[in-house]
């Protein structure tokens, strides 16, 4: 049996779940509603992406949150969620997969999921609708930025065994997201857990490539980064890890 205010619904087919949870969001669904879909015909990926993936081969779902928290650290509310994916999946698998900055799930350098968050204002209060795409199975090979679990941990694990184990695993961490003392520990972990930190990466940005050295997250949940001894902050976009020396 399930802990936690999770209700779930599950559709064959949907457009986008994150869109359907924001129209709900907005009629006034409450903190809890879950959607998990077999197939998307208009999956939406960060930076305005699209996300595809074979019918039923995919966990494919958005929760949607209200947490007592100011838009600012909205970060570390999406952190906790991929936290608590990474964990489904080490318990559903026996592999942690690695964490990339800011949400990436990834097994040996390859991509096996990832998370979109929206906020939204609604008339009950904000709300944050936080997708995850985690291929199961059936990625296609000729990807080879990317990977499904099946290959990569020799596990076959369906999508509602993982979303089962992903909101176990959120439910222990929910508490932390309505307090500023909750975030720092939400923050301490992500710090802890994120593959980026302290590695060379470089960071895509519009106006150019920028090499430097990862080094923190701040209390919002941004990078921290380090260039020829100058740090800055990073709030959105891609990076890349470069390889570690002898790696
Ligand atoms: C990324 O670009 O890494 C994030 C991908 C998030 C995809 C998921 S699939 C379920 C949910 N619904 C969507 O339309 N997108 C997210």
């Amino acid at each position: 049996m399930l802990t936690g205010p999770w209700r779930i619904e599950t559709f064959e087919v949907i457009d986008s779940t994150n869109a359907y949870v924001v129209a709900r969001a907005r009629e006034g669904a409450l903190e809890g509603l879950v959607v998990r879909a077999d197939s998307q015909l208009a999956g939406k990926g960060r930076l305005d992406r699209i996300w595809q993936d074979q019918p039923g081969s995919a966990m494919l779902t958005s929760i949607l949150l209200r947490p007592a928290v100011d838009e600012r650290h909205l970060q570390l509310v999406v952190a906790a969620v991929a936290l608590s994916v990474r964990e489904a999946v080490g318990h559903a698998t026996g592999v942690l997969p690695d964490l990339k900055w800011p949400n990436d799930l990834q097994i040996d350098g390859k991509k096996v999921g990832g998370i979109l968050a929206e906020l939204v204002t609604t008339s009950s209060g904000p709300a944050v609708i936080i997708g995850i795409g985690v291929n199961c199975s059936d990625h296609p090979s000729d990807v080879l930025t990317a990977t499904d679990l099946l290959r990569a941990t020799h596990v076959a694990v369906t999508p509602a065994e993982l979303l089962e184990a992903t909101l176990e695993a959120l439910s222990q961490r929910r508490t932390l997201l309505d307090t500023p003392s909750g975030l720092t520990v939400v923050r301490s972990e992500y710090v802890s857990t994120l593959d980026t930190i302290g590695r060379r990466v470089v960071v895509q940005r519009p106006d150019g490539d920028v090499h430097a050295d990862a080094i923190d997250i701040d209390e919002t949940g941004a990078l921290v980064i380090d260039v020829a001894g100058v740090r800055s902050v990073v709030h959105v976009g891609d990076i890349v890890h470069l390889r570690l020396e002898g790696a």
